[in-house]
């Protein structure tokens, strides 16, 4: 049960003080009924919830994806950097965060969300969520290097990489898949075989696509299946 006034605040409705008002004016029902109380308890889960007559979902969580621009940070606070954080403060959620981290040159889905156990779980190793990279090289892979990269490389510090799958898709363009997430994995990767990344861009996680609607810096929340693929662990 939850403070009605509450819920609509949490669901970006307005602050406490301007939901008190619009629920004094009789701009929401429950279950067909008008409330003007802000503290009436409501069943979040199965109450019919309504302002201005269009449904209110509750939802305690809330998922979207970014395609991340270069040149942004994925953190939530930085002192002299744009955050992603901050390139969806006009969803109303400031608590939102990336599931993992992109470097700051590194384009792409970015998933960001208040969900820390999902979180979590899409960033385990033990989890082998598929994370794909469009990788741009400076100089072609031999078959020698593909093989390379696909069994295992020594990324440094002790560092060696689990199995990955390479795919060519240019001469100077491939496909990277890993399960991993280890710093600067990917730009480590090529180090290792002698060569160097000049551009990367992440296309799916998890299963989660990019939505090749959404330009660099645009975002959009998750459909219920997107959410129910990423909880599932469908890859
Ligand atoms: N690997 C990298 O090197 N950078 C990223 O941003 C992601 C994976």
């Amino acid at each position: 049960m939850l403070r009605l006034d509450k819920l609509l605040c949490e669901m970006k409705i307005g602050t406490r003080s301007q939901v008190k008002k619009e629920l004094k004016q009789g701009l929401v029902a429950v279950n067909g009924e008008i409330v003007t109380k802000p503290e009436y308890k409501v069943e979040e889960e199965t109450d019919r919830i309504t302002y201005k007559g269009k449904p209110v979902r509750y939802r305690k969580h809330v998922y979207y994806m970014l395609n991340k621009p270069a040149g942004v940070v994925s953190a939530t606070r930085d002192h002299t950097c744009r955050t992603v954080t901050e390139l969806l403060k006009d969803t109303g959620y400031t608590d939102l965060f990336p599931v993992g981290r992109l470097d700051k040159d590194t384009e792409g889905l970015l998933l960001m969300t208040d969900d820390g156990e999902l979180a979590h779980q899409l960033l385990s190793p033990k989890k082998h969520v598929e994370k794909v990279y469009e990788v741009g090289l400076r100089e072609a892979l031999s078959g020698e290097d593909v093989r390379k990269l696909e069994n295992g490389v020594d990324i440094g510090e002790g560092e060696r990489t689990l199995p990955a799958r390479v795919e060519i898709a240019e001469e100077m363009r491939i496909f990277l898949t890993i399960t991993e997430g280890k710093f600067h994995q990917v730009k480590r990767m090529l180090q290792a075989v002698g060569n160097e990344v000049v551009s990367l861009r992440r296309i799916p996680m998890g299963g989660l696509k990019l939505d090749s609607r959404l330009a660099s810096g645009e975002y959009r929340e998750l459909s219920e299946e997107e959410i129910a693929g990423i909880k599932g662990g469908h890859h």
